[in-house]
This record gives C-alpha cells, structure tokens and sequence, in this order.
C-alpha cells in the first residue's frame, strides 16, 4: 500500500519535472508540484527501507565524497577537429564525399554548447553512473552530482535497451552564472572566467549539495555505447533521446549541401547573443549513421563530424617570459610574452600587464598558464591563472631596480602602481614619444615606424620632435635598410604633416593626461599655440571635459624652459601651431545624441569619427548603455555591439554613420519651401 504510493509519487514527480526542466511546459503549479514532493519525502523518512537512488528525492547525496573514482568509458569519448572558416568546412565535405560516394549525404548541424562532456549509463532504463570526459578513456565517477542536473532523467520512459550510455554538454545558463559571480564579489572571493568554468568547478565540487546550489543544465547530444537500435541516422538518434525523457537543443538542422551548413553556421555567429546559455562554435554531423560506421574515426577524431569554431573571445595559453618596456613618460610596463594562440580572430603573443600590482593581484609567474581576453576588444589582458596547472617550476616576476634601457635607478611613483626610470635624459623617452608624435592620431606620418625612428634616436640625427623637420634625403639616406625612394618619401610625408594642426601636435606632444579628445578642446578653444601656453588652471578648467588633473599637467608642461625652445624650433621649421577655433553655440544638429564607437571602421580612426561626432554636437562615450542612441560598429567588434543589439540600440556602419552626418548637415541649410 505505502510502497504503491510511493511509486505513484515518484511516477508524477518524475513526469511532471520532465515537463518543467525538459520541455518548459509545465502543467501544476509549483506549490502542488511541492506538496507532491513533500509528501514522498515524509514517506520515505517514515520508511526508509523503500528509498531507492532513482527517487526524486535523492537528487542531492548527503555526504560528501572523499575524491572522485576514475572510470573507464566503454566506447571512447572522442574529440573534435576543428574547422575556422568556410575553406575549412569545404575541405570537410570534400573528404567526407570521397569517403562516402553517395549522392543522398546529408548532415546535422547542431549547437556546440561550450561546458563539459558528460557520458550517462543507463541499466534499464535507470541511471547508474554519470562520468566526465577525462582523457577520452577514462574519465571521473561524478554521478552524484550529475544527479542534481534537473533535466537528467534518472528513470527513462518508455522501452529502453538494457544498457545504454547517453553523452551530453553539461553546462550553466547564464543568469546562473552571473548570480554566481554576484555572489562571490560580494563574499570577496576570486570571480570565475566564464560560464565553462563555473561548470567545470560546479560538477567537480566533493560535496553535491554545492552542485545542486549551483544551477547547471544539460544539452544530449549522442550516444556511447549503444544496443541495435531501430534508428538508421543522427536525426533519429536525437528524436528518439527527447521521446525517452532527454532534453536535446531544438536548434539542430539538417543540411543536404555544404553551403547551407555555412550559411546556418555563419547565422549563429550574430544570433548567439541572444541564447541564454554560451556556444562556442558548431558541429556538423553526417547524418546517416551507416555512413559515419563507414567513415570511421581517427585516433583522436570522427571522420564524420567536425567544430565550427567561433573566434574564441577568450584563450587559454602560456606565459613564457615576462619583459619591461619603458614608455614615453619612463614608466615602466611588464608584457606577458606567450605562447601564440588564436583570440578574436587573430594570434596573439604578448598581453600588456599594467604594472607590478597587477602582476601581484592575479599571482602571475613565469611559466603559468592563463586565460587571456581582448580588452576594449582591442589589447589582450590576462584575465586570471590557471592554477591547477602549476607544476612548481613557474618563476615569480620581480621588477627590475634598474632600467633595462639606461641602467638608472628605477623608483616606484608614491601613491601610484607606476614604476619610472629617474632618467628623464633616458634614450626610451625620446624615442618612445617620437613614436607617440608620428603616429596615426598625432601627426600621422607615414613610413616612420618604430624602426626607423629608433635608428634616427640611435644615430644622434633627432634629439627632439622638431628636429624631424630639418632631416634631409641624405640624412635618411645613410640609416639602414633605407632606399632612395623611400628616403624621398619619407622626407614628403614629414613635411606633409607640417599641415597636420594644433590638435594632432597637442596630442602629439604627449602632455600627460592630453589625449586626443582633450587635445582637439583645447585646440579648438584657444587656437593658437602660444595662447594656450599662456593660459592659466583656471582658464583651463572652465572648458567642458577639461579636469583638474588635465589642467595642471598642461600648465607644468608649458612652464618648463624646454617647452618654450620646442615652440621656437616647430615655429622656425614651418609647423602649424594654430587651429580654426570652432565656437560651439546654437543646437547643433546630433546636439543630446550619444554614440559609442567599436571595433575597427574601414577609413575613419576612432578619433577621427569621434571628431565627426563631436563636431555636430554629439557625445561619444566608452560604454554602452539604455542612454546610447547609436552604436557605430566596425570590424571585429565585440562586447559593445552584442550590448547593443540585447537593448535594441540601433548600431550603424561607417557609410551608415557619414549618412547620418550628411542628413544632420542637411538639416541645417534653410528649407527651401
Ligand atoms: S559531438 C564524436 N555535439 O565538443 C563526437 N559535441 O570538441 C563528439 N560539444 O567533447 C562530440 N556540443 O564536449 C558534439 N552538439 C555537440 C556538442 C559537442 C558541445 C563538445 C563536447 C565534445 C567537444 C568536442
């Protein structure tokens, strides 16, 4: 009689949080779904002889585990080869037809859900053991944890083979993953990487009721070892999986040509955002299962299936030394070099570390293995240490007393992470802000690389910016690797940029806390550069989005004696000093509008656009926000444009953006009718 309804119970609850977790459809309430629940714990506690591991209620173990055992697979877990382009996907086909001359191939391509392979035994239909990955062969006993997965079944419906092996991407949505971190910022403890870490960590916690705090989903995808069953293709498999209780992701598609597999692949690199849970790319499958038999598999991989792999927003790889450079103001910067490795679509060897406490903060050594990201989607920073990697031969960095370039002292700015060299004659800062003037949003000048710039500081002929101006052909002639033709052109360019304007040389100069923007305010404002030296904090301060902290640096900076010969020498060699003052009155037609800029444009800089923008009364921020109206998106962009389109803040391109330009432009001559 108990026992009987015990079942009963068990038989709802099994059915109706299929209907929850699986299909999202369910047909109680929770709080009836809860009396159901409650009801079959208090049988249980009364006789706990009639407990079995496949009750509802035994989800969460009680004890926790000591470690976990290893088990074997009994068909291999398999990885993938990977695929990072359309080429790459041809190839793919090619081989696949020459294995399988058959005119009726076709293929399945799925979702490839970036958490953590798990292999799932059934004996008759119930769960006996769930395993991770491991080496392929053999993989960790993780069974108790699996079963806090809600959307794992632990009983299946309906006729099943005796044993079966289910495999699947175990992962955290999201929203969870999100909390999660929440919650450890708040608790002061180190944030986790991403959504696949926190997987990881998750199901590899000893004690599951961890786990089971730690919301964590599944996606099946396949199966192990499997009895004849009546199912002939991959298709099949998945319907057949979702009939007995498994959740498989609806968003697979079956493709009989190789472009619709790279048109549906390339429609998820956009449409990803919007999943609440992280895909780092796709697989395409062979459909026929008589055809992947046929294909077979490597050592390591299926002949029949291959990743389509996103460009990754986040790299694992090694730092294999760690170099100080000195910049432009004699601070000196650690860079990480590491083994190259393919992030955001291109390779990437050095990651900049800020400073020495930032080195600290993250525990980084030599020899460490790290997550790297792109930063402003641009300059790849470390994001943390792999610790579990550590062999104990890493090297903890130190930073040097002295300066690699001149052998100075090296001392520590108070109050600041900076460390400088004490040298303000050090041959780095010459030559690092000759690097700075002659770059693309100073004075732009083409053919005057770091290069060519180090071997003019090296050869004595420039001791300052000014005297780029008096060089000769033959001058440039004499240094290395140096043509006549590029000699000539060189000489052009740098009398070329003569014209550049006081704010590319303002910003050139490389005042401290003058960058492009505060550059072209000040230059727009005063208009000249003699007007600007003169000028006083106060004068300064009263401009808009000009600080404190801008003010001062411009005042010390023009009060210095070399300052002044500097000015005299530009001005004798013919530099423009001026700058068509723009007075900013009257509602200009972007005036209110806000805009943010990413990833690279086609012809515009950054700065330039910005200069666009600001021309026309608008305002460019760094972040995206409901305060946004545009977001104007190049190449490669990233975070800021998937923000975007999540609040449907409309992103415009280059050409789209100058349209905008020309209409307000437009929108001011007076009307004809
Ligand atoms: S099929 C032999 N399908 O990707 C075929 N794998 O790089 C084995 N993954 O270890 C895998 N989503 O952890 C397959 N829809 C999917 C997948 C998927 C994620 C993971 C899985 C596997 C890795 C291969």
């Amino acid at each position: 009689m108990i026992a009987q309804e015990i079942d009963e119970l068990r038989r709802l609850l099994h059915y109706h949080s299929h209907r929850y977790y699986v299909l999202d459809a369910p047909e109680i309430e929770d709080a009836e779904f809860d009396r159901l629940y409650q009801r079959l714990v208090k049988l249980e506690q009364d006789h706990p002889e009639l407990i079995t591991p496949d009750s509802p209620t035994q989800r969460v173990g009680g004890t926790p585990a000591e470690g976990f055992e290893r088990v074997a697979h009994s068909v291999p877990m398999l990885s993938l080869s990977n695929a990072f382009s359309a080429e790459d996907l041809l190839a793919f086909d090619t081989r696949v037809r020459n294995g399988l001359p058959d005119d009726s191939l076709e293929y399945v391509v799925e979702l490839k859900i970036d958490g953590l392979a798990i292999n799932l035994v059934y004996e008759s239909g119930r769960l006996l053991r769930a395993a991770t990955r491991g080496d392929g062969t053999e993989g960790e006993d993780v069974t108790s944890n699996v079963r806090t997965i809600r959307a794992v079944p632990l009983v299946l419906n309906g006729q099943v083979p005796p044993v079966m092996e289910v495999r699947g991407e175990a992962y955290m949505p999201r929203p969870a993953f999100d909390r999660l971190n929440d919650e450890r910022l708040e608790a002061g403890e180190p944030l986790l990487a991403n959504p696949r870490n926190a997987a990881a960590g998750s199901l590899r916690q000893l004690d599951s009721r961890v786990t089971a705090s730690r919301t964590l989903d599944i996606f099946v995808y396949g199966m192990g070892a499997r009895e004849e069953l009546a199912v002939t293709t991959h298709e099949q498999t998945l319907q057949f999986l979702q009939e007995l209780g498994f959740k498989v992701n609806p968003h697979y598609r079956v493709c009989k040509t190789i472009s619709e597999v790279i048109a549906y692949c390339q429609s998820w690199a956009e449409k990803r955002v919007d999943l609440p849970y992280d895909i780092d790319g796709l697989v395409i499958k062979v459909n026929s299962l008589a055809g992947q038999r046929q294909l077979g598999s490597t050592a390591k991989d299926p002949r029949w299936a291959i990743a389509f792999k996103f460009p990754a927003e986040q790299a694992t790889t090694i730092v294999e030394d760690i170099v100080v450079r000195v910049g432009r103001t004699g601070v000196l910067t650690p860079t990480a070099v590491l083994r190259p490795v393919r992030l955001a679509g291109s390779t990437v060897s050095r990651a900049t570390l800020h400073n020495e406490d930032f080195i600290k903060e993250k525990g980084i050594c030599i020899g460490d293995t790290v997550i790297i990201h792109k930063a402003g989607e641009i300059i790849p920073e470390v994001i943390s240490v792999v610790e579990s990697r550590r062999t104990g031969a890493e090297k903890s960095f130190v930073m040097p007393a002295t300066c690699p370039e001149c052998g100075s002292m090296v001392l520590r700015i108070p109050g600041e992470s900076a460390h400088k060299c004490i040298n303000s004659a050090c041959p780095a800062l010459l030559r690092e802000g000759l690097i700075h003037f002659v770059s693309r949003d100073a004075m732009n000048i083409d053919g005057l690389g770091q290069a060519v710039v180090t071997s003019l500081v090296d050869s004595g002929l420039v001791a300052d910016a000014a005297d780029l101006y008096t060089l000769t052909a033959e001058q440039v002639l004499n240094l290395e690797r140096m043509g006549p033709k590029s000699a000539q052109n060189l000489i052009e360019a740098i009398a070329a940029s003569k014209q550049a304007g006081l704010a590319r040389l303002l910003f050139g100069l490389g005042i401290r806390f003058v960058g492009a923007k505060a550059a072209a305010t000040l230059a727009r404002h005063f208009g000249d550069i003699e007007l600007l030296a003169k000028a006083s904090a106060d004068e300064l301060t009263a401009l808009d989005e000009i600080g404190p902290r801008i003010a001062e640096s411009v005042v010390e900076s023009f009060a210095r004696p070399e300052a002044e010969r500097l000015i005299a020498k530009l001005t004798a060699a013919g530099v423009k000093l001026t700058e068509e003052i723009r007075r900013t009155t009257g509602i200009l037609p972007l005036t209110g509008k806000t805009f943010v800029l990413t990833g690279t444009l086609p012809t515009l800089t950054r700065n330039d656009a910005a200069e666009l923008i600001e021309s026309q009364g608008g305002k460019v921020t760094s972040s995206v926000s409901k305060k946004t109206d545009y977001v104007v998106a190049g190449e490669e962009a990233g975070s800021k444009l998937d923000k975007a389109q999540k609040l449907s803040i409309t992103v415009l391109n280059e050409a789209e953006l100058m349209a905008l330009l020309g209409t307000a432009q437009r929108d001011e001559e007076p009307s004809l009718s």
